[in-house]
């Protein structure tokens, strides 16, 4: 069944995909993917190991060449946008990658201050002054902006990440499981820190995530991946309807009863 897009007037887009396809060599892994993400919100992507959340995300802001399809933000068709109009877009996203969260070499600090070097003609001690602002912001200690990564926990080295996404003061974050590796606890925090942020900066949000915690307490819709197609969109209580054998399992089977629900939805 096909699934509806588009024509929300509900809903400014923010980022609109339509039949990306995304390949390497003469294997699709994206084919023919549809995707909205509405402005505030916090959508959660999901899917099978393997089905293509990162390589998709990748594709969306551009570290990836499409085969096929477009993808718009705000409104701009990333393929027909200038040099100038693309820069611009990529000034407006902040990214936490799944790998390589940060450069081993660099401290803390340093690694916020990556983006604003690359981007701004900011000042030494004004980077050095927004770096510090995103340190608090994300709920680090001071003293975290001259560490080192190796010197960080799971949790910090996440927040610090985040803090550097959050350099340009973008509009979207994308974030490639960032609770992954993470004690419940420390998932269920950063989850709470995203929503939080949400809240405050109006942020919207691209999560790919694992996590049904997340998925439960932090996103407003969650797409589903499979098959190199979207499969479902929606809120949590459409996800658990879905009558597709993985989403049964993911949303319903034993983990999803673990974490509390799904169990009166069979
Ligand atoms: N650079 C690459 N070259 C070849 N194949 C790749 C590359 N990156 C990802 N793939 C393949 O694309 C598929 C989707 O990968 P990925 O998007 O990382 O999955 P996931 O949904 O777990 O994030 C996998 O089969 C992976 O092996
Ligand atoms: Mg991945």
């Amino acid at each position: 069944m096909a699934i509806q897009l588009g024509d929300d007037p509900d809903h400014e887009l923010v980022i609109k995909v339509r039949d990306l396809v995304v390949g390497f060599g003469d294997r699709d892994v994206i084919d023919g993917f549809d995707l909205d993400v509405r402005r505030g919100e916090i959508l959660g992507v999901v899917g099978p190991s393997g089905a293509g959340k990162s390589v998709t995300l990748r594709a969306v802001i551009g570290l990836l060449p499409k085969k096929a399809g477009t993808v718009e933000v705000f409104g701009l068709d990333m393929d027909r946008a200038t040099d100038a109009e693309r820069l611009a877009i990529e000034r407006r996203w902040g990214v936490l990658f799944q790998q390589g969260a940060l450069f081993s070499s660099l401290t803390v600090k340093q690694n916020i201050e990556m983006p604003m070097r690359e981007h701004t003609d900011l000042s030494a001690r004004m980077m050095d002054e927004v770096a510090r602002l995103k340190i608090d912001l994300v709920g680090l200690k001071p003293e975290a902006a001259e560490l080192y990564p190796a010197e960080l926990s799971g949790g910090m080295i996440k927040r610090a990440a985040l803090a550097r996404a959050l350099a340009l003061d973008p509009d979207i974050v994308f974030l490639d499981e960032p609770t992954a590796g993470l004690d419940p606890i420390g998932a269920n925090a950063f989850d709470r820190l995203i929503m939080t942020l949400k809240e405050t900066l109006g942020l919207t949000v691209y999560m790919v995530t694992h996590d049904l915690d997340s998925l439960t307490t932090a996103c407003d819709r969650i797409a589903a991946l499979k098959g190199g197609k979207l499969l479902a969109i929606g809120p949590m209580s459409e996800m658990v309807k879905n009558d597709d054998p993985w989403m049964k399992d993911y949303f319903r089977g034993e983990r999803a009863r673990a974490a509390g629900f799904g169990a009166n939805a069979a």
